[in-house]
């Protein structure tokens, strides 16, 4: 007999944490999340970054202009925290709906971060203006201190920089985004705990893959990423955090195209793209683990609660239905960017089918 395929339906989800780029491979790459998500938090880290509330709604405006006919996408956007962003710039951000809050990104820690932040006990008035006006900070975590090996830069981020600004600023709103290892969901949970705002975005490939997937049969450069896939026990941790259903965790893929030339190379950029499936790996990860129930608050609820907006209204429908992944996808300028699971199967698919 044969088994009818898995079907779900859920609010249309959002993507707290994406890297759309600029020019024609924003273009190329905004499609693929346009058509899954309702709303999405944009990375600034562009060249140079996006350090004002100007820039961001002028970078919206342009994301706006290249979106396909017809969809509602919603961005909202994210301001590079620098040594000398202003207080008057976090209040200015905290008046605008469109600004989500500030990202952190300690200087050199990782793609266009060398224009962050150099010493964190200079911005405590920054912290503070944050803090008073309810404007969360989101934070890269992890040290960019070369003694420290690359696999613990996320547990030492925790305990030399995101201990003290919490100590310090106890109502502040915090995102450790893209967490990796258990000292992270530790962390998060023990905060909570304590009863401060604190959450953290996991992506579907820290979901998914351990480190083994960086060197698997040779090196493997598309599943490079910042922060560096960790060990099968931190992976574990992660798959127990949302299989939990707390509110302290929520959906951000980070998706974060470089053309494939980039990646391919002696020394290759950092960044797994994930958007061509950006809902689809996340339902594998919940069905694998069989927490599909858990799937539409992590990836709907949770993170609109944290910053304050409504849920979405419509819905999407997910089925149980294998697809091939290509090789590729075109990027602009002649350029292409590799998928994960290039070549390879995903196991749901978005219905009606959207490629
Ligand atoms: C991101 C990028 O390429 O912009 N890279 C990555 O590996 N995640 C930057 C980031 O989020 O760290
Ligand atoms: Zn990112």
């Amino acid at each position: 007999m044969e088994m009818k395929p898995r079907r779900l339906s859920i609010i249309r989800p959002d993507d707290w944490h994406l890297h759309v780029r600029d020019g024609e491979g924003m273009a190329a790459v905004l499609p693929f999340s346009a058509r899954r998500f309702g709303r999405a938090g944009i990375m600034p880290n562009l060249k140079p970054p996006v350090t004002t509330v100007a820039q961001a709604l002028a970078y919206r405006e342009c994301i706006l202009r290249v979106l396909p006919a017809g969809t509602d996408f919603d961005p909202r956007m994210f301001i590079y925290l620098t040594d000398n962003t202003s207080v008057e710039e976090v209040a200015r951000a905290a008046q605008e709906d469109l600004v989500l809050g500030f990202k952190l990104y300690p200087a050199g820690a990782t793609t266009n971060s060398d224009a962050g932040v150099t010493d964190i006990d200079k911005l405590h008035d920054r912290f503070e203006a944050m803090e008073r006006s309810e404007v969360p900070l989101c934070v890269h975590g992890e040290v960019t201190d070369l003694a420290v090996d690359i696999f613990d830069r996320e547990r030492v981020f925790i305990e030399r920089v995101l201990v003290p600004i919490r100590r310090g600023h106890p109502a502040l709103k915090i995102v450790l985004e893209h967490v990796t290892t258990k000292d992270g969901v530790d962390y998060v949970n023990y905060d909570r705990s304590m009863g401060s705002q604190t959450a953290a975005t996991i992506t579907a490939h820290h979901l998914l893959l351990n480190r083994n997937a960086i060197f698997q049969g040779g090196v493997r450069p598309h599943h490079y990423c910042l922060p560096v896939l960790k060990r099968e026990t931190h992976r574990q941790a992660l798959v127990a955090a949302v299989a939990s259903g707390s509110p302290g965790f929520f959906l951000g893929t980070d998706s974060a195209p470089h053309a494939k030339h980039t990646k391919e190379a002696a020394c290759g950029c950092a960044g797994c793209f994930t958007a061509h499936a950006g809902i689809e790996l996340y339902a594998e990860v919940f069905a694998e683990m069989n927490a599909l129930d858990k799937l539409e608050a992590f990836a709907s609820f949770t993170g609109a609660d944290f910053y304050g907006l409504p849920r979405n209204m419509e819905t999407i429908t997910l089925v149980e239905k294998p697809w091939l992944v290509p090789q590729s996808y075109e990027y602009g300028e002649g350029n292409t960017v590799v998928p994960l699971r290039a070549g390879e199967q995903i196991l749901w698919q978005l219905e009606p089918s959207v490629e």
